[in-house]
């Protein structure tokens, strides 16, 4: 296989390995049971650091060819692999940008691992409000932005989200610069839009911004597996071991060589097929558009025509609003006909094609969305914005570590939450440890949950609070 410096070591290891008298227990698959059965020649290659293998934690062979290959493909000063998803590389991101105590200017709709770098790094942040559209996030405008940056002088640090989950963009460029003027890292989050660079129809990457990190998830847009990401360094103003030292508080010492070996893969095929193959899956996603609007009496939301914003045309969003369903009552519906969707929410649900998607079964799908029977429109098919960011009465950290009390709802309001409250997928926090729980989010979560959504962070009906002494 061409160039992929991690493979090619694992497969000489295996050919070379006559007897295993190292970790890991399965040894390779020797003995013949279920986990061999299952995973068949994939065991040979769950290897641990020996022969010329490489370590993660402080690359100098085949991980580093790797990474550089990455590096190299991208245009990035530097890139690093994690095997812990954009999870870890945030954290680390946020490690390598901010010191304890300083501010850190953060999208609302941002990921629940930013919180967990903010704990962490014990940052304290200050939120930006993204702006909304048929209620969906379309991300934070230049203004806001500026706006943040003018009253939080002293911040050390910018996060932007970039693609949303819904795979839409702003205008990047101009928030990068609008940090960078400021003084400020910028940390660009862009999980979903590790394929950006690799098509002309795909949104602006942020490897073409003056962001400082770059962090992006292999596993959901490229072909590496769960847990492959990466992280790029965009400029010459950290050492190289800055980020690594960082990422390594957070990575296990023994990273999974398959998912390492996956994102090794998923470089080369990006290099050899990357364009062709988003090429295929873009004209699919057009096709199943129109198929949708014209077949179906489902709409599909897109963004604005006014403004920079621009839609990941690999993501597609079925509005439910005003069909008598929510998206939770479709994607179930689609489940039981053996279709499962990205995301569900009350207003509708996501699908998304990756460059994998090869022969979409277009037809089934519309039949399927034909066959839901017919409903009145109900006013619980839809649900605004959350509420804006309350006040930050403690740090994050704080929060999060002080003892903490179970109340239910009734006696919630007005006390410190300790604990992050999301819905799973998309994963951004409703609430914040350390911020004052108010009426407003209180009706906002029964809202939600009237409409089938599953809050995680909340036990049944009861609040992780700060303790009161
Ligand atoms: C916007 C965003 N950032 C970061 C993450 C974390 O990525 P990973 O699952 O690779 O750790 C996710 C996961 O869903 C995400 O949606």
């Amino acid at each position: 296989m061409g160039n992929t410096p991690i493979v090619q070591t694992l497969i000489e290891l295996s050919r070379q390995e006559k007897i295993s008298l190292h970790m890991p227990g399965h040894k390779q698959g020797q003995r013949p049971g279920f986990l061999a059965g299952w995973l068949g020649e994939a065991l040979q290659y769950d290897q641990t650091e020996i022969g010329s293998l490489d370590s993660l934690h402080s690359p100098a062979g085949p991980i580093r060819q790797a990474e550089s290959l990455v590096a190299e493909l991208y245009g990035t000063k530097a890139t690093y692999f994690t095997t812990n998803g954009s999870t870890a590389g945030l954290i680390a991101s946020l490690l390598a940008s901010a010191s304890p105590g300083a501010e850190v200017i953060v999208p609302r709709n941002a990921h629940k691992a930013v919180l967990a770098g903010i704990i962490l790094a014990d940052l304290l942040p200050r939120f930006v409000t993204p702006a909304y559209h048929g209620g969906y996030e379309l991300g934070i405008t230049a203004a806001s932005l500026q706006a943040a940056l003018e009253q939080y002088p002293q911040a050390q640090a910018v996060v932007l989200l970039s693609p949303t989950y819904e795979g839409v963009t702003g205008d990047l460029a101009q928030l990068v610069s609008l940090a960078k003027a400021a003084h400020c890292n910028v940390i660009v989050d862009e999980a979903h839009g590790a394929h950006f660079l690799f098509h002309p129809c795909m949104p602006l990457s942020a490897v073409c911004t003056q962001a400082d990190w770059v962090v992006q998830s292999a596993h959901k847009t490229l072909t590496a597996l769960t847990g492959a990401a990466w992280v790029h360094r965009l400029n010459d103003n950290f050492a190289d071991d800055w980020l690594r030292s960082r990422l390594n508080l957070v990575q296990t010492t023994s990273p999974s060589w398959l998912i390492l070996g996956s994102l090794d893969i998923a470089q080369y095929e990006l290099r050899r097929n990357g364009r062709t193959w988003l090429e295929r899956a873009v004209e699919q996603a057009s096709q199943l558009r129109q198929a949708i609007l014209q077949h179906t009496p489902f709409s599909i939301w897109t963004v604005p025509s006014t403004g920079s914003y621009k839609q990941d045309p690999l993501k597609i969003v079925v509005q439910t609003t005003g069909s008598g369903y929510t998206g939770y009552e479709l994607a179930r519906y689609l489940e039981d006909h053996g279709i499962f969707v990205e995301m569900a929410k009350a207003q509708g649900i996501l699908l998304m094609l990756t460059l994998a998607d090869t022969k979409l079964p277009t037809e089934l799908l519309v039949r399927c969305l034909n066959s839901l029977p017919r409903r009145h429109p109900q006013t619980r098919d839809s649900l605004p914005p959350p509420p804006p960011a309350p006040p930050l009465v403690l740090s994050p950290r704080s929060a999060y570590l002080a003892p903490t009390s179970c109340v239910d709802a009734a006696a919630a309001a007005g006390r410190i939450a300790a604990r992050a409250v999301y819905a799973y997928p998309p994963g951004s926090p409703l609430i914040y440890p350390g911020e004052l729980i108010e009426r407003e989010l209180l009706v906002y979560v029964d809202e939600f949950r009237a409409r089938g959504g599953y809050l995680t962070g909340l036990q049944e009906d009861t609040w992780v609070v700060v303790a009161e002494n």
